[in-house]
């Protein structure tokens, strides 16, 4: 019926997800007999056990479906229902959509969150601050492909001291991601007794460092420490130490300095918010 659903339909066809489409109604609301509202969630999906129900309106906009889905929860409580807000949706696409949607939805920078300046004075500070912890060491730092680079690059030249820089890389698979990280890339330094710094673009659910804290401490370095340039701590899942942080951000999709958006924007030089397009009104059925 809409752009997002069919979007979201390839993005599930692509994963080898099933799914049945509007497969169910819930009645809400009877006159006598006959049924006056009722909730028909698009998606299914079987294997899961899960309804999903897509709005790409704006989050403050669905003050009436959200009225819908409470009633289905109180109603229906043995069903799963979950709303994906637009923003959820760009999440989505932009970690692993692909096509039409994903290419045409956005169109760059809806607000500026850090300016340039701002970004390179931050740098500046985290780097004066490890210099100080660290001095008298060489320490190694580790950055975590893609996103880290632009924030790497700049964070080495900051610190006045003799590093080591490594890159890791590693892969999500799977449908639970805490279980299903992979090491690609490893690195190439001995970590025993070293000094060993992570060094993130973004830390979110926080799993991605759960697991490389995990995996790095086994390699028996004398520390391990995380220098992080953003956090999204209100989505944490896991609880991860962090040292250093740069800024905290809110629950939104950050592009820029590093962070992407369908492989896009990396190499603006601020950070900034995702401008999604305004969808077009289709007809309520
Ligand atoms: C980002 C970021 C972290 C991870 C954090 O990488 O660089 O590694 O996500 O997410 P988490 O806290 O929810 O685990 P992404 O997978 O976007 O890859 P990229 O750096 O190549 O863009």
């Amino acid at each position: 019926m809409h752009p997002s659903e069919k979007e979201f339909a390839d993005l599930l066809d692509y994963y080898h997800i099933n799914y049945l489409y509007e497969p169910r109604s819930f009645p809400l609301r009877w006159d006598g007999s006959r049924v006056v509202e009722m909730f028909t969630p698009d998606f299914y999906l079987p294997e899961y056990d899960q309804y999903f129900e897509l709005t790409t309106m704006k989050q403050n906009l669905v003050t009436q479906k959200n009225r819908k889905l409470r009633h289905v929860r109180e109603m229906y409580p043995e069903v799963n229902v979950q709303l994906l807000y637009r923003r959820d949706l760009m999440r989505l696409m932009g970690k692993y959509g692909f096509g039409p949607l994903s290419e045409v939805s956005v169109e760059g920078t809806e607000r500026v969150l850090f300016d340039e300046a701002t970004v390179q004075r931050r740098v500046r500070e985290l780097g004066a601050q490890l210099t100080e912890d660290y001095a008298g060491e060489e320490p190694v730092l580790i950055g975590i492909l893609r996103g880290v680079v632009v924030f790497m690059a700049d964070l080495m030249r900051a610190m006045n001291l003799p590093v080591q820089v490594e890159f890791m890389e590693i892969t999500h698979y799977g449908e639970e991601r805490e279980k299903s990280i992979d090491v690609i890339r490893d690195v190439m330094t001995e970590l025993k007794g070293r000094h060993v710094i992570i060094v993130e673009d973004i830390v979110d659910t926080g799993l991605t460092l759960r697991y490389l804290l995990e995996y790095l401490q086994a390699k028996g370095p004398a520390s391990v420490r995380v220098c992080t340039m953003l956090d999204k701590s209100v989505r944490r899942m896991a609880d991860v130490p962090i040292g250093y942080v740069g800024f905290e951000v809110p629950d939104e999709f950050v592009i820029g300095y590093g962070l992407d958006y369908g492989g896009r924007y990396r190499n603006l030089p601020y950070i900034g918010v995702l401008q999604p397009v305004e969808p077009k009104a289709v007809p309520q059925r």
